[in-house]
């Protein structure tokens, strides 16, 4: 994390640019994530909507839904239902290629800086894994050990290559297609087409853009400074000669589709300030809000903190108790008041949970009714978001127990990826 760092995030002189807007001291950058504090001084959740305006991305309405079901019929997931997944950036161009068979892949990533991931690092995995199944495209998964280097004064080059790994092996567990992925370490990639593509971005980009955007001053070492390019040139297909050639030109006009939290958000801001004069694509992106802290909406999730999330190595034990002994409540302060007023499920941090995690709509809308008309009790609420966490963390850590070093050495092989992309692709007609 920046020390003393200042975000101006209205400070881009860049295309996607942010409206001029007076701060209310909420701060998203990849760094720090606060809906900053009301006069009382109290924790403020995201705003998210005020958020979507500020840094000039699009929000998911239910038009682009109807247009995801259409060209990949798929139902939209429940993150998409559910406004979990809720902005954009030139999805639909992502879309009109799907549906004409042309090429795109999708990236994601992930900064280790832990053993475990914790519980909210899932989110855009989980996703990013749905809609590799639906598109049937590649999937680059960038590891940004370098990143967690240069930002943290705790950590050693050693410590973020095992955090690579472990986290790797949790990666791996979500059920990505192994022919169809490729993840990878910048410690160990880092070179060749990829290195170029940096170099082209970095020539680029101006210390005043990135002090703008990731509100960096003159404390912030240059490698963090530098860091943008590098996340950004994995939004360049010709980074990847062996998953897509080395046509230059050819490789050059394949964009990709980046699902994150939002808070990553400032990397590609830059990135597709910039692609179009290095004659590439821009990246589209799929945002998805924070799954919050276990102390609520206005707190945030941290892998350092272990009384703040549920991990992934957490033992079912652990998530009762953290659950029974963290979790904000939305609940009234005694079982009188609560059957009288109902609780506030929008505050509720199980029942934010089971938002996310919780597939069927309809027992989701009989819980939030009950809660609200004060028939069923904060403890019930709790039991039930327990229940549905440890079968989620238990099921995932029976797939990652079966996740060998060799299995990870192959997903990290650089190698050609095999994919179908789109079966039934609409085609022009020829004049
Ligand atoms: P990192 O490791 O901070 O986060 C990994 C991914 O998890 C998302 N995320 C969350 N999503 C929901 N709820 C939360 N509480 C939560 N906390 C984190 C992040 O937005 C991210 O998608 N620099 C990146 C690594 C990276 C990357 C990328 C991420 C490199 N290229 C492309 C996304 C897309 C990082 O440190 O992520």
């Amino acid at each position: 994390m920046a020390d003393e760092a200042t975000p101006e995030i209205n400070n881009l002189n860049i295309e996607d640019k942010v409206p001029q807007t007076k701060s209310t001291g909420q701060i998203v950058t990849p760094f720090d994530v606060s809906g900053g504090v009301d006069e009382s001084g109290k924790l403020l959740p995201v705003d998210y909507d005020k958020l979507v305006q500020q840094f000039g991305a699009s929000p998911l309405t239910p038009t682009i839904l109807e247009r995801f079901e259409k060209v990949t019929g798929h139902r939209p997931h429940r993150f998409m239902r559910r406004g979990i997944v809720f902005s954009h950036r030139d999805l639909t161009k992502i879309l009109d290629l799907h549906e004409k068979g042309k090429p795109f892949y999708l990236y994601t990533g992930r900064g280790p800086s832990s053993d475990s991931m914790h519980v909210g690092h899932t989110v855009p995995f989980e996703f990013t894994k749905w809609l590799q199944d639906v598109f049937d495209v590649p999937l680059v998964i960038m590891m940004t050990d370098d990143e967690k280097y240069m930002h943290s004064a705790k950590i050693e080059i050693e410590d973020a290559k095992r955090y690579t790994k472990a986290n790797a092996k949790d990666i791996i567990a979500v059920g990505f297609d192994m022919k169809k992925t490729f993840i990878f370490s910048d410690f160990d990639f880092v070179g060749g087409a990829f290195y170029e593509n940096i170099c082209r971005l970095a020539k680029r980009i101006t210390i005043n853009q990135i002090r703008g955007t990731f509100g960096f001053n003159d404390s912030n070492n240059i490698g963090e400074f530098h860091f943008c390019a590098i996340q950004s040139a994995t939004a360049f297909a010709t980074s990847f000669p062996q998953i897509f050639g080395t046509d230059f030109k050819k490789v050059s006009s394949i964009p990709c589709l980046i699902p994150c939290a939002i808070d990553q958000d400032p990397y590609f801001r830059q990135c597709r300030e910039h692609a179009e004069k290095m004659k590439y694509k821009k990246p589209s992106l799929i945002h998805s809000v924070f799954l919050p802290a276990l102390q609520g909406p206005g707190s945030k999730m941290s892998a350092s903190v272990d009384s703040s999330a549920i991990f992934m190595n957490d033992t079912p034990n652990k998530i009762k108790n953290k659950i029974n002994k963290f979790a904000f409540s939305g609940g009234q302060e005694t079982a009188e008041l609560h059957r009288e007023l109902g609780g506030n499920s929008k505050v509720d941090v199980p029942f934010q949970y089971l938002t996310f995690f919780l597939e069927d709509d309809e027992e989701l809308e009989r819980i939030r009714a009950a809660y609200e008309k004060g028939e069923m009790m904060t403890g019930e609420m709790k039991q039930r978001c327990i229940a549905e966490l440890q079968t989620y963390v238990t099921a995932f850590q029976e797939r990652r127990a079966k996740v060998t070093d060799e299995v990870v050495a192959e997903y990290m092989r650089p190698r050609p990826l095999e994919w179908k992309g789109n079966p039934n692709p609409v085609v022009a007609e020829k004049k």
